[in-house]
């Protein structure tokens, strides 16, 4: 079968597409046929080694995939022949990636594909809408009622975050470039800020007065200094992008009122909590709530050049790789 592969860590020549042996499904593993795979940051960082995870040469990359199952291990009884499914934690910690023909998922991190749902959209979601969750619930504790604000709104994490943030009766203050203010107002932002804007830290507190409950950046920028400032007491705030950034943390007012700033990375969130999310994902897949706002279709053979242009900034939205597409 063909997949695309690295035989060490590198820049995105390292990535080859050719022949590798189909894997074959343990007891409880399924074997799937891929139908898309998508293309995200952690896939540059696990492929050039900025973020090391045990891995075994040669390694296929990719973390996404939706297909359909082709053969089920014998204790696999969830899913049959035929079904459509999808899953988000391949290619890190000891499993190989989904960028092949064909790839063994552990049963406990594979979904079902909503009747209906487009599998190249669907992927294009199964890593930022996770991550989107994660952060608001897992880690976030986010509740009704409460004001959450959105760094970075109109990308991948954000407009997922603006999403489910909206759907669980949260007030989202969006922080976004003004060309995208009408997108996210439509996927449910209360209030939209240019990040342009001279005083975004005001803009937030008049739209916020009370304060912030939850503060989430997905743009990296992780301007600590501010957001403290912005929280409620009890306000969160939650890392989750900026690799290298390196903020200054007001330290008493941070404590003095109970505020907390937690980070989390959906690499090492366990199968439970990725059913979680993936079954708020389905849920609002399901109702037409939950879309990617771009998707762009590359052959899966094209997945060197996928990573590069993704390393060097020049996607919106998201690239998915897929054996149907024009190579
Ligand atoms: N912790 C985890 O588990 C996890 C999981 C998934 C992703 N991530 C990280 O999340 C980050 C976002 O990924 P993504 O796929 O959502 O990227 P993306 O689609 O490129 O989104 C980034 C957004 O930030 C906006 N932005 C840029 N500068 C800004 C600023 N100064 N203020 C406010 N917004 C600004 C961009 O707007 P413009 O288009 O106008 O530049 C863009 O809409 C990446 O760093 C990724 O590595 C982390």
């Amino acid at each position: 079968m063909r997949a695309a592969y690295i035989e060490r860590l590198g820049s995105p020549d390292v990535i080859r597409y050719g022949d590798q042996p189909t894997p074959e499904p343990g007891p409880t593993d399924v074997l799937v046929d891929v139908r898309a795979v998508s293309v995200n940051h952690v896939d540059t960082f696990v492929r050039s080694g900025a973020w090391r995870t045990p891995l075994t040469f040669p390694f296929v990359i990719g973390r996404d995939l939706t297909g359909t199952v082709a053969a089920v291990g014998a204790g696999v009884h969830r899913f049959r022949p035929g079904d459509r499914v999808w899953c988000n934690s391949l290619g890190h910690d000891g499993r190989q990636g989904a960028a092949a023909e064909q790839v063994v998922v552990p049963v406990d991190r594979l979904y079902r594909l909503p009747e209906g749902a487009d599998p190249y959209e669907t992927v294009a979601l199964a890593h930022p809408a996770a991550t989107a969750y994660l952060g608001l619930f897992t880690h976030g504790r986010l509740r009704s009622g409460e004001t959450v604000v959105v760094v970075g709104a109109a990308g991948n994490v954000g407009s997922a975050l603006v999403v489910m943030a909206a759907a669980a009766g949260g007030r989202v203050i969006a922080v976004a470039s003004e060309r995208d203010a009408e997108y996210c107002r439509g996927i449910g932002a209360d209030h939209v800020i240019d990040y342009r804007d001279p005083d975004v830290p005001g803009r937030i507190r008049a739209a916020a007065p009370a304060g912030a409950d939850l503060y989430l950046d997905a743009s990296g920028m992780n301007d600590l200094e501010t957001a403290v400032d912005l929280l409620a007491g009890r306000g969160r705030i939650v890392l989750l992008a900026g690799l290298r950034s390196r903020p200054e943390l007001p330290v008493g007012p941070l404590y003095l009122r109970d505020r907390s700033v937690l980070g989390f990375a959906i690499s090492h969130a366990t199968p439970g909590e990725l059913a979680e999310a993936a079954s708020a994902i389905n849920r609002l897949v399901a109702d037409g709530s939950l879309r990617p706002r771009a998707v762009e279709r590359l052959h899966l053979s094209d997945a060197a050049e996928a990573h590069r242009r993704l390393e060097e900034g020049k996607v919106r939205g998201k690239l998915v790789l897929s054996r149907d597409a024009k190579g």
